[in-house]
């Protein structure tokens, strides 16, 4: 393999409609989710350095991360895009029986929030899984697809759909995904807190009000809103936006009650809290609509950042 660099770029998810079924054996919720991906990006670079040969221990010798919430970002094996791309060697070294693989460095640009409920993380695991299996060819063949996606589902729950993108219905975990007919396109504005919430601790909080409350049923029919979808009316995909997991991050993120409540005010059609929060995502008629909303949202200081987006955008990709 030469030196060389690839660059891939993967984009946040919305979750239309998000129902939560019980917890599972294996702690993980049983999901009927409808996901869009959205305009906002991460844009990472992965680089192989031949003359590094590696033949144990990690590939990836080298992190650097900047753009939004850069900070917050691990630069260790913590990383999923570190995990990821160490899955993809490993696999490749195994296929090829090759004693060695180059070091690699990588250089991951955010535009999605960290911790923000948007599977920013999630995203940066495909982006590399596509950019590290791209850094192979042509001089092995490529991995099959179903392999990339099997390697995305033991990363992460939304890794799966971070790497389908377009619009689709995800159950299990979320990682058992069916695309899904969307028509037009859907203007959002995402408003984004300081602080993040943890996935976790929200799927633990929802479990304690069920408990406490166990007449909350699960939402898991997607019938509703797949068929808003399909006739493209943004205003009947309103209507039937649903998160489960709403009152949980609202609990534990109380003061996001107050831009929630704002959503009809400021024009918006609707807002839900986006996946696990804390970010909100509202969505709007048009994109002029959206940025009036942005602008709204900023100067009622009812959120710290407002991103304006719009969905549905492909997966992860090499550019
Ligand atoms: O799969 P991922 O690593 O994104 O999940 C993070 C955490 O979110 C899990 O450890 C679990 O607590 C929770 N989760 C869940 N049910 C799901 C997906 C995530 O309980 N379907």
């Amino acid at each position: 393999m030469r030196r060389r660099v690839v660059r891939a770029r993967a984009h946040g998810k919305v979750n239309v409609f998000l129902g939560v079924g019980e917890a599972r054996a294996d702690g993980f919720h049983e999901l009927s989710t409808v996901f869009q991906a959205v305009s906002l990006h991460d844009d990472l670079a992965v680089e192989a350095v031949p003359a590094r040969r590696v033949e144990s221990g990690p590939h990836v010798r080298g992190v650097r991360v900047t753009g939004l919430d850069a900070q917050k970002v691990p630069t260790d094996s913590t990383n999923l895009a570190v995990r990821a791309a160490e899955a993809v060697v490993a696999r490749y070294r195994k296929r090829h029986g090759l004693s060695w693989a180059p070091a690699l460095f990588m250089h991951l640009h955010k535009g999605i929030p960290t911790a923000g409920g948007m599977a920013g993380g999630s995203a940066d695991a495909a982006a590399a899984l596509r950019a590290t299996a791209a850094l192979f060819s042509p001089e092995y063949p490529a991995l099959p697809e179903e392999e990339l996606y099997e390697i995305a589902a033991e990363l992460g729950s939304d890794v799966p759909f971070t790497l389908m993108g377009g619009t689709a219905w995800g159950r299990g975990r979320g990682e058992n995904l069916t695309p899904v007919l969307s028509k037009g396109r859907y203007h959002w504005v995402f408003a984004l807190s300081r602080e993040g919430l943890s996935t976790p601790a929200v799927f633990k909080k929802l479990d304690d009000l069920r408990y406490a409350r166990p007449e909350a049923a699960p939402h898991l029919d997607v019938t509703a809103v797949t068929k808003a979808l399909a006739s493209g009316d943004p205003l009947a995909v309103a209507v039937h936006m649903h998160n489960d997991l709403e009152p949980a991050a609202l609990q534990l993120m109380p003061r996001l009650r107050v831009a929630h409540g704002a959503a009809v005010e400021l024009e918006a059609l609707r807002c839900v809290v986006s996946g696990s929060g804390p970010t909100l995502a509202f969505l709007c008629r048009d994109e002029a609509t959206a940025e009036a909303v942005a602008e709204g949202l900023l100067a009622q200081n009812l959120a710290s950042r407002a991103v304006v987006a719009h969905g549905p955008v492909p997966g992860a990709r090499v550019l």
